[in-house]
């Protein structure tokens, strides 16, 4: 090969096609609207749709509103979980997705749905993954005397809530939070964690190997503190 027909990594990625994304949320969508806000400035993703199961999902409205393709599939209309997941597994794939994202997806998701989109599927968990794992995680923290909660953004697997950790973002529980604090809280910083992750994924910082552990390609910031703790160590 010639010298110059040969190109650096580099000018390969900015020549290739944009990953497509599809999102799948049930309710708010504000984690699906932080991505969609890092997706426009760049050219390697794209989303390329938002797909809710409820049609009262206020992220939807808010997805069609910028240009997203969007599909309403509820799952109140399939009476078994399996054929639920095979019509949304049909929908998803209609976008030839390199990466599925659950981003408050209200739903446990059966094994062929995970199996299907095994290594490309990621879910983000409000807290410090193997912690309370399942619902209620903020009361949970709170009363189990947590300092520290958080969330997790991690490889989707058949177990729930249980696939490899990619990064975790960390917050203080302060005296007197209550739920709505903590939620509110940890939810802000979710907000940075998971269109990092989004760009590690897009990049190929990481991948899921065959054997179901996360590898990594180059170090990046796997922890995401919250203001007040870096005020904390730094004093
Ligand atoms: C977030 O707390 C996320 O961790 C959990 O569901 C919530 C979704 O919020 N999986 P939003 O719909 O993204 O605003």
């Amino acid at each position: 090969m010639s010298s110059n027909t040969t190109s650096t990594p580099s000018a390969e990625a900015s020549h290739a096609k944009p990953q497509r994304i599809v999102i799948l949320i049930s309710g708010r969508g504000s984690n699906m609207q932080s991505i969609v806000n890092m997706a426009k400035g760049r050219s390697d993703m794209e989303v390329v749709a938002v797909i809710a199961n409820r049609a009262d999902s206020a992220g939807l409205v808010w997805a069609e509103e910028q240009g997203i393709a969007t599909e309403l599939l509820a799952h109140r209309d399939f009476s078994e979980r399996l054929a639920f997941d095979q019509a949304l597994m049909k929908r998803i794939d209609a976008y030839q997705p390199d990466w599925v994202i659950l981003a408050g997806f209200m739903r446990i998701l059966t094994d062929v749905f995970v199996t299907h989109y095994m290594a490309k599927l990621i879910n983000i968990h409000p807290s410090l993954l193997p912690l309370f794992p399942g619902l209620d995680t903020h009361q949970r923290a709170l009363e189990a005397g947590c300092t520290a909660h958080g969330s997790t953004v991690h490889f989707v697997t058949p177990e729930l809530d249980a696939g490899p950790t990619i990064a975790q973002s960390l917050v203080p529980v302060l005296h007197g939070d209550d739920e709505d604090s903590l939620t509110e809280r940890v939810l802000s910083m979710e907000h940075t964690l998971y269109p990092a992750v989004v760009q590690y994924l897009v990049s190929g910082d990481c991948y899921l190997d065959e054997q179901g552990e996360v590898q990594w390609t180059k170090p990046v910031q796997r922890i995401f503190a919250h203001p007040i703790l870096k005020d904390f160590m730094s004093n």
